[in-house]
C-alpha cells in the first residue's frame, strides 16, 4: 500500500477533466493537482516554453512525494513528456493523456480511419501520428481546432453558438469520412454530447479521461503503488495565477465547485 499523492498537472482548469476520471476510476488516491493559470493558454506556446513550465511543476509535485505525474494536458503531453519523463526517472512514474489512447484506438479501429482535434501545438507537434504509425498505424486526419476551448472556458457549450463553431470545424475536408474521433484536449469531453450529436452516432467520440484513467490505475496497480487503504488527507488542487474566475469555472470541469489553492511559483 503506498499513500502518497498522484501529481496531476495542466495549463490550468481544463485538466480538471481528466482529474474527475482519475478520482472516480480511484478513490484512495489522494490528487495534488496543479494549473499552470499565469501561462494559459498552453496550446498556442512554443515547446521550448511548455518544457520549461512542465520542469518546474514537476519539481513542485516531486518535492510534494508524488509517487506518479500525470501530464494531463495534450498540449504538454505532445511538447514535454519524453522531456519530463527523462528528468523525473526513477522518482515518480510518468504519464501522459496521448499513449493510452493511443493504444486503444490501435487496437479497437484497427482498418479504420480515424480523426484528431485538438490545440495547434498538440496538432502539428504531429504526435499522435507518430506515435499511431510506430502501432503500424498510419493515415490520421487531423485538424487543430483553436477556437474551442477558450468557447468552453467562456461557457459556450450546449448552446446555439458552439453548435455552429463545432459543424464548421468538424464538417472540414480535412476530418472527411472517419470511423472515429479522437478529442485531443482537454476541454472537449464538455462538448462531447454536442459532437455526438453532429456525427448522429455515425463516428465514435473518445474521451481520453476514462481511457487515460484506466490506464494509471492499471499501471500503479502493476508497479504495487495503489493505495489500498482509505484516502489520507484531501486533495489539492493548485493554481499558479488565482481569479474568481477560474474558482467557478472548476464546477463546469470537475463537476463540483473547489477551492483552488494558489502556489506562488513563479518570480
Ligand atoms: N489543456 C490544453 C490541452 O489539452 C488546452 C488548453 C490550453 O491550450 O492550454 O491541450
Amino acid at each position: 500500500m503506498d499513500p502518497r499523492p498522484i501529481g496531476i498537472f495542466d495549463s490550468g482548469i481544463g485538466g480538471l477533466t481528466v482529474a474527475k476520471a482519475v478520482g472516480e476510476r480511484l478513490p484512495n488516491e489522494r490528487i495534488m493537482y496543479f494549473g499552470d493559470t499565469a501561462h494559459l493558454p498552453y496550446g498556442d506556446k512554443s515547446q521550448t516554453a511548455i518544457q520549461a513550465y512542465s520542469i518546474k511543476i514537476c519539481n513542485l509535485l516531486l518535492e510534494r512525494n508524488c509517487k506518479a505525474i500525470l501530464i494531463a494536458c495534450n498540449s504538454a503531453s505532445a511538447a514535454a513528456f519524453d522531456l519530463v519523463k527523462e528528468y523525473v526517472g526513477s522518482r515518480a512514474l510518468v504519464f501522459n493523456v496521448i499513449d493510452p489512447v493511443v493504444q486503444f484506438v490501435a487496437q479497437e479501429f484497427n482498418g479504420y480511419s480515424i480523426g484528431l482535434i485538438g490545440t495547434k501545438q498538440t496538432v502539428n507537434s504531429g504526435i499522435y501520428s507518430s506515435r499511431l504509425e510506430a502501432l503500424g498505424k498510419s493515415g490520421l486526419k487531423s485538424l487543430a481546432t483553436p477556437l474551442l476551448a477558450p468557447m468552453i472556458e467562456e461557457g459556450f457549450f450546449n448552446s446555439r453558438i458552439s453548435e455552429e463553431i463545432i459543424s464548421e470545424y468538424l464538417s472540414h475536408k480535412s476530418l472527411e469520412e472517419i470511423a472515429a474521433l479522437i478529442l485531443g484536449c482537454t476541454h472537449y469531453p464538455l462538448i462531447k454530447k454536442q459532437i455526438d450529436a453532429y456525427y448522429a452516432g455515425k463516428v465514435e467520440v473518445i474521451d481520453s479521461s476514462l481511457i487515460v484513467a484506466d490506464a494509471l490505475a492499471k499501471s500503479l496497480e502493476e508497479n504495487s503503488l495503489l493505495n489500498t487503504g482509505k484516502m489520507q488527507g484531501r486533495h489539492h488542487f493548485f493554481v499558479s495565477d488565482y481569479t474568481e474566475s477560474f474558482e467557478h469555472s472548476t464546477k463546469l470541469f470537475f463537476g463540483e465547485a473547489l477551492n483552488l489553492e494558489y502556489y506562488h511559483l513563479w518570480e
